[in-house]
């Protein structure tokens, strides 16, 4: 029987990856998206890559009665994968009622579905930003949660509360929070990857479209942290692993015969510093990026990066790429668009 797993947010950057790897791996992805945040051409880049049309519905998943219209049409339900949220931290600060409504509204919706359609294994999209100002560069799925930096971590903090309020009331809910480190690069084809909108929040967009020169030069935040050379570490992981980590984490939840709660840290385990990014990026790519030191952007933590043995343990997962082809894919990315 094919095991239909709703992806909202599934045409997103870590989403539409996601669809790419569950597809590979037997499954039938279902994405509901509202491409608010992604382009309706990347479905046809999904087709390219795993060579049949993947169905996708646009809608808003804070719209209850139209999600469950989709839900409703599909006779059984595997899984679902829950991406879809808002993510920019600097956004969040000046908008958190967005963050809190999108974040907080959808993940209700998806809730109320899981339980209505009877539907056991589900896996929810959190971040390492809610260990916060960490007490320790590395942290553990045991270190302590920490008061949120922003609006957009703390929807990421009390999302895995709701969630796990809502699955002490289930007799047989299989669920795995997903605490994600700095996904970066592309697929290896170049077909999907980022699309950020406007001016980028993040490191990685930001490195690549001043590369290609869509951007002057890169303002790196902050140069007299308290690392090796004075800028702030990080934990980055190619997007195709995080993508192959939901599968796994699907996977996992399948396989336990009783009800299950539990959260992974996915990250490579090695922390790397701003400069040590732009040095690598330039050396695969033979290239020379345009940047300068500037002042240390708020909120922002000196340094964290992940204990991943839980998921090594938990559900056989370990990083495939490395940082250089991390760099490489999303440098081929940025080249392949067009605008
Ligand atoms: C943040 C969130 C993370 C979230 C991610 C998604 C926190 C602590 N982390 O990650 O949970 O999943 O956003 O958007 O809230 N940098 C520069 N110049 C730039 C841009 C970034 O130097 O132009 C530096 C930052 O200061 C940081 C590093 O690059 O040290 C990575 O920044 P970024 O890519 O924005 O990710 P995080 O802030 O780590």
């Amino acid at each position: 029987m094919e095991k239909i797993v709703i992806v909202t947010g599934g045409a997103g950057y870590i989403g539409s990856h996601t669809v790419v790897e569950l597809f590979l791996a037997g499954y039938t992805p279902i994405i509901i998206d509202d491409f608010r945040n992604s382009k309706p051409w990347i479905l046809d880049r999904i087709t390219q890559i795993v060579g049949k049309e993947i169905t996708a519905h646009t809608v808003d998943c804070q719209n209850e009665l139209a999600f469950n219209e989709v839900l409703s049409t599909y006779k059984a339900i595997y899984g679902i994968i829950h991406f879809a949220a808002d993510k920019a931290v600097g956004e969040s600060v000046n908008q958190p009622i967005k963050y809190y409504q999108n974040n907080i509204g959808s993940l209700c919706v998806v809730l109320n579905a899981l339980k209505k359609f009877d539907i056991k294994n589900f896996v929810f999209s959190s971040s390492c930003t809610v260990y916060g100002e960490t007490l320790t560069p590395v942290v553990t799925e045991e270190s302590p949660i920490m008061p949120p930096a922003s609006p957009y971590g703390d929807t990421k903090i009390i999302g895995e509360r709701i969630i796990q309020n809502y699955w002490k009331t289930t007799s047989d809910a299989k669920v795995m929070l997903l605490r994600y480190f700095n996904p970066i690069g592309a697929h290896p084809s170049a077909l999907i990857g980022e699309l950020p909108q406007g001016i980028p929040n993040n490191l990685m967009p930001y490195i690549t479209q001043t590369a290609k020169g869509k951007r002057d030069s890169l303002t790196v935040f902050g140069g007299d942290y308290h690392t090796p050379d004075g800028t702030a570490i990080r934990d980055y992981i190619h997007v195709s692993d995080l993508a192959i980590a939901h599968v796994k984490a699907l996977t996992y939840l399948e396989k336990s015969s009783t009800k299950l709660f539990d959260y992974l840290n996915i990250g490579s385990g090695k922390g790397t510093s701003v400069l040590e990014l732009i040095k690598t990026f330039e050396e695969v790519n033979h290239l020379k990026l345009n940047y300068q030191i500037g002042n240390r952007r708020p909120g922002d933590v000196e340094q964290i990066f992940a204990n991943a043995d839980k998921a090594k343990k938990i559900i056989d997962w370990t990083c495939k790429f490395s940082l250089k082809d991390a760099l490489l894919h999303a440098w081929e990315w940025e080249k392949s668009l067009t605008t």
